[in-house]
């Protein structure tokens, strides 16, 4: 996610709004800006792709010239348009008297757009954010002053939006605005000077008196302090609350590790992944960067998925859902066995590569491979601008997942995502190859708007979550009693069937690369074939049996392990009241549509692997000898 800092003080505001990005560098970013205002000079605007050191040293060229004692900050992950200076903010208006940072998505910006330029406003980025200065220049155009045209515009955009503003005529203040649930907007209160950031580390050494800022509110903010209120216009009281711990901490959310704090990310992510791609009617989802026409769609023959380690889980998944869905023959393979096999492909393949970084060298050679033998390659990325990406790009084009900088080398909310952009294309697919009912379609939009929320449910959210909180004390308490009782176990077995065995494969992947105990994922129905021959007491099975085509089966296989004094956990739907007399522990998650289950069963399965690794004192973030990224073959 984009970082966003701002001060309105009696300090040169320059050097405080980069220290404070520099603190949110850990969120991940591709590209940073400012804008300074002044008396004299109006608002002044720089911004440099890249890291922050790129910026500061454009700014050091102009020896401090860029004076003034408010300013807006921000470092972006490009979601709309690639990370160049055109698309970093902060973006202006026709005037360029308006400038706003933005993190989030605006839903609506297409739209918005197309009405704005019809009105004569002139666009010059690829940005969705761009859109969120030119609707207050429209307002202030029609006579409303900055703080209203901004409340006015902030009412306007949809989805989970951050925003800050300032304006060239009003050099002393800063407006920021809240839409949807987005990443916070945090204010810091100080001595005669203010603060406004995305995140808590940004402004934790200048002050400990900060607030919150809910959805739908904005503060109008100067030296004196901040006047917030409802976008509805109406004014709120809130007191300011004492923030007592230390910003590394802090930069995690309260979370003791980014990999708990990524795992709790995971409704956002999927809200961010889905919204806004989904149609009412065929072909059901709108892909923004994805080139495959209708007829393109309707020429395939075949699909080959792609991927490495966890992002392959994710493949194996996407072949149950195309195959469904599409009606296409779909295959997975491992990148690193891809790039050895003679390529029987052709202009009726689509070759699907799936990569969080996008950098993985064997999956990228595959793309280069599938390309080479002329296959059609569509990328599923969450680095934008990646090389995956641009392998891609030119081909059937990329479908980003929107999960945000994972930081945690074991991926979570990337996988989630990544399971939810193979929904959406395999709905796509069907959609335009006419195989999927009309009332089928239907339900899985249905579902799949209802996911992120079903996602928070399953993590033991309550309502809005508060980024002081950190994990909800249920969910804490559940998982580390499940620690205590399994972390000295040596090896595990996890099961499943259908579209949950790569689940199974998911789970015990987590759980042997944060916590280095050794575990397996097996197809249920292979335990007679071999696995059963493992399980005694001292071997715990972890079972996915949610209510849907083969839950009889996979109630078997419990009872299977049990009559062999294998200790089960099950992975069960919430409508599931029998299963409890039948294994050892039962984790739930609420009922949904089952070929999007797999979103849903993979929460727990983290959270376990996530809380035996903390009991063992393993470094979650950094497991020993593993890369975020195998940037090598
Ligand atoms: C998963 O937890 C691991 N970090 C690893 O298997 C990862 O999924 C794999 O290296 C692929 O990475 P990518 O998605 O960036 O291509």
């Amino acid at each position: 996610m984009c970082g966003i800092m701002a001060y309105a003080g009696p300090q040169q505001a320059l050097p405080i709004v980069l220290d404070g990005l520099r603190r949110l560098e850990y969120r991940g970013y591709d590209s940073a800006g400012v804008a300074v205002l002044s008396e004299r000079a109006g608002v002044s605007v720089r911004r440099a792709p890249g890291k922050l050191d790129n910026l500061a040293s454009l700014l050091a060229r102009e020896n401090g010239a860029l004076r003034g004692t408010v300013a807006i900050g921000h470092t972006r992950w490009a979601t709309h348009g690639p990370p160049t200076e055109r698309n970093a903010h902060p973006h202006a208006d026709c005037a360029g008297e308006t400038v706003v940072t933005h993190n989030g998505i605006v839903e609506n910006y297409e739209t918005l757009k197309t009405q704005l330029e019809a009105e004569g406003h002139r666009f010059t980025s690829d940005t969705d954010t761009e859109v969120i200065a030119h609707l207050i220049e429209r307002h202030l155009t029609a006579g409303a002053d900055f703080p209203e045209a901004a409340r006015l515009a902030l009412g306007e955009i949809r989805g989970a939006n951050a925003v800050t503003a300032v304006n060239a005529r009003r050099p002393d203040l800063v407006v920021a605005g809240r839409t949807g649930h987005a990443g916070g907007l945090v204010v810091g209160k100080g001595d005669g000077e203010m603060f406004v950031a995305s995140d808590l580390p940004a402004i934790l050494e200048r002050t400990r008196d900060v607030l919150f800022l809910e959805s739908g509110e904005m503060a109008v903010v100067t030296s004196a302090g901040a006047q917030l209120l409802r976008l509805d216009g109406t004014p709120v009281e809130r007191r300011y609350q004492r923030v007592q711990y230390d910003p590394m901490a802090a930069a995690k959310g309260g979370y003791r590790h980014f990999m708990l704090k990524e795992i709790h990310e995971q409704p956002r992510a999927l809200l961010d992944t889905i919204q806004g791609r989904l149609l009412p009617h065929a072909p059901w989802a709108r892909l923004e960067d994805v080139r495959l026409t209708r007829d393109d769609a309707r020429a395939l023959r075949r699909v080959v998925l792609v991927a490495c380690g966890t992002a392959w889980h994710a493949c194996l998944v996407g072949k149950y859902l195309i195959e469904e869905l599409a009606g296409l023959n779909a295959e997975v393979d491992y990148g690193s066995e891809f790039r050895y096999r003679r390529l029987l492909l052709d202009e009726h393949t689509l070759v699907i590569a799936v990569s969080q970084s996008g950098e993985t060298a064997d999956t990228l050679v595959s793309m280069e491979a599938a390309r080479a033998a002329g296959a059609k390659v569509l990328g599923v990325v969450n680095v934008v601008g990646s090389q995956a990406a641009r392998l891609a790009g030119d081909s059937a084009g990329v479908l980003y997942t929107r999960a945000g900088p994972e930081i945690g080398v074991a991926s979570t909310k990337a996988f989630t995502a990544q399971l939810a952009a193979l929904s959406l294309l395999a709905l796509y697919l069907g959609g335009c190859r006419d195989g999927l009912p009309e009332d089928d379609a239907r339900r899985l939009v249905e579902a799949l708007e209802a996911l992120p929320d079903e996602a928070a449910a399953a993590l033991g959210h309550t309502g809005d979550m508060d980024p002081l909180q950190g994990a909800p004390p249920e969910s804490v308490r559940t998982y580390e009693a499940l620690a205590n009782r399994y972390h000295r176990a040596k090896d595990f077995l996890f099961i499943g069937r259908g579209i949950q065995y790569p689940i199974a494969l998911e789970g015990a992947l987590k759980l042997k690369e944060i916590s280095y105990i050794h575990a397996e994922g097996y197809p249920a129905g292979e335990m007679k074939h071999g696995p059963i021959a493992l399980i005694d007491r001292d071997v715990p099975v972890v079972a996915i049996a949610l209510r849907d085509p083969v839950y009889d089966k996979m109630v078997s296989n419990i009872q299977e392990a049990r009559a062999r004094e294998g200790q089960v956990i099950a992975i069960a739907s919430e409508s599931d009241d029998a299963i409890a007399s039948k294994a050892d522990t039962v984790l739930t998650i609420p009922d949904t549509d089952p070929r999007l289950a797999p979103i849903l069963a993979t929460l727990p399965l983290q959270l376990l692997s996530y809380y035996i690794a903390v009991r063992r004192g393993c470094d979650v973030d950094q497991p020993r000898n593993l890369a975020k990224s195998v940037t090598v073959e």
